[in-house]
Order: C-alpha cells, then structure tokens, then sequence
C-alpha cells in the first residue's frame, strides 16, 4: 500500500541569495522526496520563503524599498534557483501569504483558549529619543559573556552566547545613537515549559536522531523557560489579533509557514490539507533541516502542534554543515558559492550527485572538496555510468536499425534478476538518508556493468559477419544495465534520467524493471553528460571571489542615519553658509579618558585647526596623519572635556569600524608621520 507523506525544508530567509549549503539541504530532501514518488508513494513536498523579521525589515530600509519588494524579489530569485537545481517541491509559498496569518491566528487563538498564552510584563530597552521600543538588531553593547565591544542584542559574533538585550552592558541606540532606558512591556509567552515531559519523551523515541536526541535532553534538563513570541512594532510580520502594536516573533509564523504552505497547495489541489495535521492523522510528516535550528523544530513547534491540537512530526532530519575545502564559506575569504553563480559555470546534477555521495543520516558536517568534486563526478557518472551506454548504442543504431535483441541471453538472466534483486539495499539506503551508501551499491552495478562491456569485446567481435547476433546480444545486455543503474539513479540526477528515457524510449520505472528490455527500439544515442574541467571550477571561483569581494564593498546606508526623519528643508543660502574645506591631517592622537575619539590637527592652508573626532573605532591615529579629508570649518567651537573642538570632519560608511575618511593612505606625506 503507499505511503502518504508530508515532506518541508527550513524555509530560506528571504533577505539574501541562496548558496550551496542551503542546497545541501534542499538536494538532500529532493533526492527522498522523489525516491518516495519512484516508490510509488504519495509524497508532497510543501516550502516556502521565510519573509518576516527584524533582518529583512533592516535590509529593505538599507535598500530604501519596501519589504514587500525585497521579499517579492528575494522569492523570484530563490525560485529561478530551484528550477535551476531541478528541485521538485509540490509549493514553494511565502510566510507573508493569507494563508499563513490565517494559520498562525488560528494556532496562536487555540494556544490562547486553551491557557497556554501568558502575558507578562517584562523590562525592555526603549529608545526615549525616538519613542519606540527597540528590536535585538537595533541595540549594541559590550558582550555580557565575553566582555566584546559593539555587539548586537541578541547575540555575540565573538563568542557566540545568545542573551538579552537588556543584558547588554553600556547598551546605544542604533538609531538615535542615544544610550536606551528600562522600560515596562507586556509580552505575549508561549507556556513551553508545560510541556517538559511531553518533550522528554518524544524526544527519547524515533522522530529525532540520537545525536540530536542527546543534544535535546541537555536543554531539557536545565530546565524550560517559557517563550516570548511577540515583537512590539516596528516589526515586519503579523500583528497578533486584539494586542495592537504586538508582533508574531517569526519563529513563531516560520514553522506554520509549512502548513500555510499546505493549506495555499490545497487550494490548487482541492485535497483536505487539513486531514494531514489532525492529531491522529495517517499522513507521515518529516522535516528536513539543518543542526543550527534543531530547538525550534525539536522543542518549541511539537509543543505548538500538540497545545494547538494538532498532531507532531513523524521526524526531523537534521543534517550538518557544508564546508567547503575544509573551511567554513565565507564571504570575505571569497568562498560563498550562490546558487545562481554555480549554474552560470557547472551543471546542476554535478552538484547533486557529489552531495549524494557525501550525504548521510548523521549531523555531522560534510565537506566539498573541489578537487575530489571533480574526479568523482567524471570518474562515475560520466566514465562508469553513461560510458555504458555510449559504448553500446552505436552497435544497436548503425547495425540493427535500433532494435535490442528479440530476448534476453538465457545464461544472464540470473545476472539480470541480481541486479534488480539490488534494488532492496539501494532502497533501504535511500529510505534511511544514506544517499552514499546507495551511491555506492550503484557505482559496484556500474562496474559490473563495465566489466562485462570489456570482456564481450563487441568491438572486436563485430568485425566477423557471423557474430552480429552475439553483438546485439551483448549491447542489449549493456544497455538493459544502463537502464537498472539510471532508474536507481533517478531520484539524484532527474535531468539524466530524462534524457535516458528518451534515448530508451521508455520510462523508467521500478516496476518496469521486473522484465528486461527486450525486441524494443530505441533513438539514436546524443552525449547525455559531458565531463567537468577543471576550468570550469576556476572560473566558477574566481566569479564567486569577484561577486562576495563586491558584496562586502557594497555601499551600505549607515543603519542609525537611515531612520532619522529627514530635517526641514534648507535653500542653497542655507547650504552656502557651510565652508566646507578639504584639509591635511598632520597629526592625530588618541585621547585619553575617550574610547572613541582621536584628536586631529588639521592644515587647512590658512590656518591649522584641533578638532576631536569620534572614529577611534575605525582608525589608528598613526594610520590618518598625511590623510585629507573634509571639514566643516565655520562650526561654533565647542568645549569639551578634552579640550576645543573648532569644526567637524566628515566621513562615509555604516558607523563603527567601517567608517572612511576622504583619500586613500598613499605615502605621499610619509615624510610627516615620521616625525
Ligand atoms: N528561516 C530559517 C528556517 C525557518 S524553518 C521554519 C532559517 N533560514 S536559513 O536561510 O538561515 O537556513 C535555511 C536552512 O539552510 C536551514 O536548515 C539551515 O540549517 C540550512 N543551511 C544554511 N547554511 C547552511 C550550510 N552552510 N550548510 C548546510 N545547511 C545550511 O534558518
Ligand atoms: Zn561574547
């Protein structure tokens, strides 16, 4: 009887390109996901963009545009992507659809009535100049773990603790700049700690890896707090129902994405979505994911089904990282592979095949190594795998007019009937995520395959007139194993298949498999993969180097001056009263009793001024003498506690350690500094 299976992957923010370790994952549950469809089960796969929260909002006021547009055109991108990588999702949705604040309402109500919402009145930072209570993002402050300067509120870059953000020691505004007060806010939380036992057992059963099950009870054994799931405004995201100005935190509409996902597909499909989440549905539910979101999905959402009523995960997948020769990928080492970067120069099933090879059912990280990218794709799938069929249809198409022989060699139907009988482990390993396993049991058919093409020598034999039947024979045979080992290899590279069935001329199919391919005509042979060279990764590098260096180079709108209202407008006479003067810094030191300021003495020609800067942060003092920059040479004088302050200089960049002053350190006053 098949299976009706349910199937998700995380749910890609919707602020940045997809790369190649988000396609870890979604190859990885693409390979199941058609395994189960060429088992012949009911399988949907059900995913969506990941739209709301404070980093997406951030990124459209960066961009100046609305996040709306950022999240429209982020999704257009992520679904060329998909294509691209012949990915089969049944839905690919958005968690800002209607269908989803629909099911994030309803959940939140069924929590509620059921007592499960508790408001609370907590301490948050609020931003007295600006009136507004103020997000993770938007406050930095000195680590209170690790004691590092200038990290955000919700966790360190440094040591990576996650706190709050009232925790944050010397805690600033990034929007005023002005230091932020306790403020009393009622807060809308999730009662997870009621669901402790629940937790502990499902945790300890089947639906989670052990590794994974381990992790879990260490969190559960210290102990549940209860979990804050609303935002005051500004928020990108939806408001929860009769509390204005509260926001659904977007962990908590991210995971029923999945069903707003579902629910958006029924529409199209007229199925009953909701059948597959009643509390004792039939329907297997399995997430894919990735180790770094294993709380949300393994603590907070079974108890968000099982308190809303609805049923739990029949499992998490849980897979480790990508790493990409041996290093994490980075953007400012040039490693950050997109998506869209990889398709301009290699073929998408070169990439699902590697991963296939790597991937198994553990957490661990896997590895991309470049080099061992290379020979293992030609090595295999185009030297043992379509070499078979190369090596046999050309006999078939100029000798026999495309014909396979009449039947099978009596004495290898035995031989036959093993390669199908390979089909149960090849399938046990699909079926528990050891793609590698599976890609290996395949590859032994392959050179079995090969082996036998050697042996026959129809090359050899086809000279004498008296052999051709022998040499149909033994290119039907061949061609019969390239037929096993594609269908085996279908759910990995799709576009392959494709093209198999084509030149086959028939589908490929397991139950297909029972009888050999026999007195049937097939098409003309067309290459079905060519190799990889070595080229072709260079340049897929060096474009990927180019693309993360002007990324990192991007002019970003500083963050604290793009939310300042714009001030009343001026006239050119009011702008004329400004004496802007490029000047030469001929001496700057730092200040004693100020972290942040450098005191610069400027030439300015006619004169030299001191004025105190506050870009301690992003410079050496010794590194600005001989520099120009621009200064503001009218401004009142202002005392300080340093000293005079007479005018200001300008400078460009977000703030902090990316500040930059006019011209470039190029020597020319080199003579200066050393004095
Ligand atoms: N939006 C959340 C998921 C919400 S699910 C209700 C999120 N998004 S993400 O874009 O950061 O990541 C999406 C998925 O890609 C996650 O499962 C994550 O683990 C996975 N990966 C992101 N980078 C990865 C690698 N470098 N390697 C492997 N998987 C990676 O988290
Ligand atoms: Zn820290």
């Amino acid at each position: 009887m098949s299976r009706k299976i349910l199937v998700t992957s995380a749910l890609p923010y919707a602020n940045g390109d997809l790369h190649i370790g988000h396609l870890l994952e979604y190859i990885q549950t693409d390979i199941w996901v058609r395994y189960q469809r060429l088992m012949g089960n009911q399988c949907q796969w059900v995913w969506a963009d990941d739209a709301h929260g404070t980093p997406i909002m951030l990124k459209a006021q960066q961009e100046g545009i609305t996040p709306e547009e950022l999240i429209k055109r982020v999704k257009a991108s992520h679904e060329k992507d998909i294509a691209g990588f012949l990915l089969s999702p049944d839905n690919f949705h958005t968690t800002h659809s209607e269908e989803n604040r629909e099911m994030s309402e309803l959940v939140y109500k069924k929590l509620d009535s059921a007592g499960l919402i508790v408001r609370k009145t907590i301490k948050q930072l609020y931003d007295a100049k600006e009136n507004m209570f103020l997000p993770d993002r938007y406050v930095k402050g000195v680590c209170p773990n690790c004691g590092t300067a200038d990290q955000y509120g919700d966790n360190c870059e440094s040591c990576s603790a996650t706190y709050d953000a009232t925790e944050l020691k010397d805690p600033i505004s990034q929007i005023s700049g002005t230091a932020p007060e306790l403020r009393d806010s009622e807060q809308h939380f999730f009662a997870l700690s009621e669901f402790s036992d629940m937790l502990k057992q499902w945790t300890a059963g089947p639906a989670v890896q052990d590794e994974v099950g381990n992790k879990l009870r260490e969190w559960l054994d210290s102990g549940l707090q209860n979990w804050d799931i609303s935002r005051n405004a500004p928020y990108f995201g939806f408001e929860i129902p009769n509390a204005p100005g509260k926001y659904f935190y977007v962990w908590l509409d991210a995971p029923i994405g999945y069903i707003g996902s579902h629910k958006h597909l029924a529409k199209r499909t007229g199925e009953d979505y909701e059948d597959t989440w009643k509390s004792d549905s039939d329907v297997e539910l399995y997430h894919f994911i990735g180790k770094d979101i294993i709380n949300f999905h393994c603590l907070f959402w079974p108890a968000m089904l099982q308190g809303a009523g609805y049923r739990k995960p029949t499992g998490v997948f849980c897979h480790g990282f990508l790493m990409l020769d041996d290093a994490k990928m980075s953007k400012s080492r040039g490693t950050f592979v997109s998506a869209a970067t990889w398709l301009e120069h290699l073929e998408p099933e070169y990439l699902r095949y590697y991963f296939a090879c790597k991937l198994n059912s553990s957490v661990t990280d896997l590895n991309l190594n470049l080099d061992d990218f290379v020979t293992r794709v030609n090595a295999d799938l185009v030297g043992k795998v379509v070499n078979i069929a190369s090596r046999c249809a050309g006999f078939i198409t100029k000798q026999f007019d495309g014909m396979l022989s009449t039947e099978y060699p009596a004495a290898l139907i035995d031989d036959y009937d093993n390669l199908v009988s390979a089909k149960s482990i090849i399938c046990e390993h699909y079926e528990q995520r050891e793609f590698g396993k599976a890609m290996r049991e395949i590859m032994l058919l392959a050179e079995h395959a090969n082996t036998y093409i050697n042996d026959a020598e129809p090359w050899v034999k086809i000279k004498e007139e008296a052999n051709r039947d022998e040499v149909q024979a033994i290119c039907t045979v061949g061609l019969n194993y390239f037929r096993i080992i594609m269908t085996y290899l279908s759910p990995v590279v799709p576009q392959l298949a494709q093209k198999t069935e084509q030149f086959l001329n028939t589908e490929l199919t397991m139950a297909a498999l029972e009888s050999p391919l026999v007195n049937h005509k097939i098409e003309k042979f067309k290459p079905l993969m060519t190799r990889i060279e070595t080229s072709q990764v260079e340049k897929l590098m060096a474009a990927t180097e180019k693309q993360n260096a002007s990324i990192a180079n991007k002019a970003v709108p500083a963050n604290a001056a793009s939310f300042d209202a714009i001030k009343p407008e001026i006239d050119i006479s009011d702008f004329e009263k400004i004496d802007l003067r490029v000047a030469i810094i001929v001496n700057a030191q730092p200040v004693e009793g100020a972290d942040k300021l450098i005191e610069l003495t400027l030439d300015i020609g006619l004169e030299t001024r001191t004025v105190f800067a506050g870009i301690k942060a992003a410079y050496e003092p010794a590194d600005l003498v001989g520099r120009q920059t621009i200064m503001v040479a009218n401004l009142k004088p202002r005392k300080m506690r340093f000293g005079l302050s007479s005018g200001m200089v300008l400078a460009a960049g977000p703030g902090g350690k990316d500040l930059f002053i006019l011209s470039p350190d190029d020597g020319a006053y080199a003579g200066m500094r050393a004095k």
